[in-house]
């Protein structure tokens, strides 16, 4: 199926009326484009799974602080394209920011509490709310919806399940594995902004993720002592600067106390210009396993 680019969001319903009118199911991937493996990925998933996959390349304004990247965000909409049709998809909703938010400024906004003020929360204290108000805003524009997400930013799918769930948003959200480069590191739009020495560096998150999972394995429980294993491998590398190294609850991404139940490792680092993040699951206990 050849791609179809469409700007506007009123010329995307219309296309998606009449391609529901016709019985299919759709599926969607929202992106900010710089498109790799691990967005592909997703698109791949989302095409086996539905009839139709919308994808959107939107830059958001809303989710950068003043002082982030957003003017140097990487922007190529041609090779995003190529690598959208060759992973599936049918539409790629490419809007403007003036389309999006034709009044300039935005008075409404969608705030996830608790869950937004956590971790990459702490130091970002706006980002979630600009990811819930777009996102919302993508879902209702594309309708109902399987909409396909990445585990890599995984307060972000904590984030936007329960916003989804809260508002009751006709969308099934769906995490998908991290894609990795072959050495482990997690892929993300942001690793170009690595220089060569810190690239080799930044696998230490993936080691320290591995030895928490190594030690859970062999039984430890202690969601602190997993913690500090995972920020001091990640302190020992003298070109990372640790932010956080943590286990946490799956929905709530609150620190947990032992391995029971749902729980995800998450770390994060600087490691020269870009901030790094990234998150595995680890075997845990039953409920009712540890006195
Ligand atoms: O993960 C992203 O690329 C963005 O945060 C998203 C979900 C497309 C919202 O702008």
């Amino acid at each position: 199926m050849t791609i179809q680019t469409i700007p506007t969001i009123s010329e995307l319903r219309q296309a998606l009326e009449r391609q529901r009118a016709a019985g299919k199911s759709v599926g969607f991937v929202p992106t900010m484009g710089a498109l790799h493996a691990g967005h592909a990925s997703l698109m791949e998933v989302a095409s086996k799974e539905t009839d139709l996959v919308v994808a959107s390349i939107f830059v958001n304004p809303l989710q950068f602080s003043a002082t982030e990247d957003l003017g140097s965000y990487p922007r190529d909409l041609e090779t995003d394209t190529a690598l959208a049709e060759a992973a599936g998809v049918g539409l790629l909703f490419a809007p403007s920011t003036d389309e999006m938010y034709p009044e300039g400024a935005v008075l409404t906004s969608v705030d996830v509490a608790e869950i937004s003020q956590r971790w990459e929360g702490a130091s970002r204290p706006t980002h979630f709310s600009g990811v819930a108000t777009v996102v919302a805003k993508l879902l209702s524009i594309v309708g109902p919806c399987v909409a396909y997400f990445g585990e890599k930013d995984f307060q972000q799918l904590a984030v936007i399940r329960r916003m989804v769930s809260d508002l009751s948003i006709p969308a099934t959200i769906r995490g998908c594995p991290i894609v990795r480069e072959a050495d482990g590191l997690a892929m993300s739009s942001r690793n170009i902004y690595l220089e060569q020495d810190e690239r080799i560096a930044a696998v230490v998150l993936r080691k320290a993720l591995d030895l928490g999972i190594e030690a859970a394995t062999n039984g430890e429980s202690s969601a602190k002592a997993i913690g500090d294993l995972m920020a001091n491998t990640i302190s020992a590398e003298p070109l990372a600067k640790l932010n956080y190294a943590a286990a946490v609850d799956t929905a709530t991404l609150e620190e947990v106390e032992q391995l029971v139940g749902d729980v995800r490792l998450l770390v994060a680092a600087q490691v020269g210009r870009p901030h790094l993040i990234d998150n595995a699951s680890v075997p845990t206990m039953k409920e009712g396993a540890v006195s």
